[in-house]
């Protein structure tokens, strides 16, 4: 640690981040005018999210976590940015209601731009080009231009992330969110669908609650948590030139935050123990998220944990499993007995996307939302039947009535895909599905719930 210092990681191996920017000392003048930028979020707002994820880590609350695969320039719209929030809103009004606990909001969401990718070119009719790596790099189109890495395009990220999160502060603290509002979350196109019906009830069930409490006195203005809500956010931290230049000394605990989100996460294709990205995250006081998967073995997974943890700090890391249906009760008990064992503090969530994806025979990406619901459970299960509390969910998914995912309770088939097929780059949950997987996760949390204040959603 006595060696780290918030550049520290170009000594290490670096996976996943552009080597080949035409003009090299391009780049590093654009990270030298972003460390001169204000800070997107502040050091007191990281604690508070830490010590959030603490009281998830002891099973006292649950970490909802979901937003684009990757966010895009050409999708940047106060209205999509809206209805991703209302979303996510009422997922987390069902997953409260069913679960009895507080549940703690992050979006992948301002920030989230940079991928890695699995191939580093992209061939098409006999044409190869460097693959898309996301907005902050360089462009989807097709081009030898338009794939040029252009360090540019961090200044625009950055511009997009401030007002992402003005935009965002706004609804969780401007009104917009007051529990009174409830009815008025779901979306248009949802309107008509099971889930609608099913969350008009609960927020029946919920005014009914409420109008007693007002009555006896608590109201959105003796209560703040009934006016306002608390939105973190989060996003891989892949691009490391860019955390760098958004990492500074907080004025009060004289300690290095990241301030380009709460939260970072490291992916699955760069936790490397030795590499680039385990030495950066490890001097920064944000929480921490690692995404595990086959074929880690207990004892690395707890070398990381302590590189990244050595003071067993509760909140501090994440484990984001992302397995698949099947594999994750065969790789996951394993896992979770050697942590509980040793007794580091962890919160446990599940990415049922990335283990999950598929290609159709048209060549469409995409996820079987049977195959989602599933790794959910089984997630679940094997944690409870380990003693381990299933602290929480990460997703992909989007408010918009995109057709990526196949299944849900509207049916959504493969020929349906190509109607309305947007990402830029993994399949998501659209705002009907999204919300119909937290009513079945509000199930399944009631149902592994072994104290008595379950409630049927
Ligand atoms: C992602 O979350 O978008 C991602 C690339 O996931 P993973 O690292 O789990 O593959
Ligand atoms: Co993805």
């Amino acid at each position: 640690m006595s060696t780290w210092s918030p550049s520290s990681w170009r000594a290490k191996p670096a996976k996943h981040i552009p080597d080949d920017y035409p003009i090299p000392s391009q780049l590093a003048e654009v990270e030298a005018t972003l460390s001169g930028y204000p800070p997107l979020v502040f050091a007191g707002e990281v604690r508070r999210l830490k010590q959030r994820l603490g009281d998830v880590a002891m099973g006292k609350a649950f970490l909802m976590q979901g937003g684009d695969c990757a966010e895009s320039f050409r999708e940047f719209h106060p209205d999509n940015l809206r209805d991703m929030f209302r979303v996510m809103m009422q997922m987390a009004v069902v997953l409260t209601y069913g679960g009895g606990k507080p549940v703690i909001k992050v979006g992948r969401i301002a920030g989230q731009f940079a991928k890695p990718r699995s191939s580093a070119t992209e061939t098409i009719d006999g044409i190869t080009l460097p693959s898309y790596r996301g907005d902050n790099i360089n462009g989807m189109a097709f081009t030898e231009a338009s794939r040029m890495p252009d360090p540019e395009r961090l200044l625009k990220a950055y511009g997009q992330a401030a007002s992402t999160l003005n935009l965002l502060r706004a609804f969780s603290t401007g009104g917009y969110a007051n529990l009174n509002n409830i009815h008025k979350w779901t979306l248009g196109y949802v309107k008509d669908s099971p889930q609608s019906q099913r969350y008009s009830d609960l927020c029946d069930k919920i005014s009914d609650a409420m109008d007693f409490m007002q009555a006896c006195g608590v109201t959105p203005e003796s209560t703040p948590q009934m006016a306002a809500t608390e939105y973190y956010t989060s996003h891989e931290g892949l691009l490391l030139g860019y955390e760098q230049a958004m990492t500074r000394i907080d004025s009060t605990s004289g300690r290095w935050y990241d301030t380009s989100a709460h939260m970072l996460w490291i992916g699955n294709r760069t936790r490397d123990l030795d590499g680039a990205h385990i030495e950066f995250c490890k001097g920064v006081e944000n929480p921490i998220a690692v995404k595990i998967g086959p074929e880690l073995g207990a004892d690395e997974l707890l070398k990381l944990i302590d590189a990244l943890n050595p003071k067993n700090e509760a909140g501090r890391i994440t484990l984001i499993s992302r397995y698949g249906h099947e594999q994750v009760a065969k790789e996951l008990p394993a896992l979770a007995r050697a942590v509980k064992r040793s007794g580091r503090h962890v919160v446990w969530s599940c990415d049922p996307m990335h283990g999950n994806t598929l290609k159709t025979s048209s060549g469409y990406k995409t996820r079987p939302f049977d195959m989602i619901l599933s790794e959910v459970k089984n997630f679940m299960r094997v944690l409870h039947s380990e003693g381990c509390w299933p602290g929480g969910v990460h997703f992909e998914m989007t408010g918009q009535n995109v057709t990526e995912c196949i299944g849900g309770a509207r049916e959504l088939r493969e020929e349906d895909l190509s109607s309305r097929y947007h990402t830029h780059c993994d399949p998501r949950l659209n705002a009907d599905q999204a919300l119909e997987l937290a009513f079945l996760i509000a199930e399944e949390l009631r149902v592994n719930r072994s104290d008595e204040h379950a409630v049927a959603v």
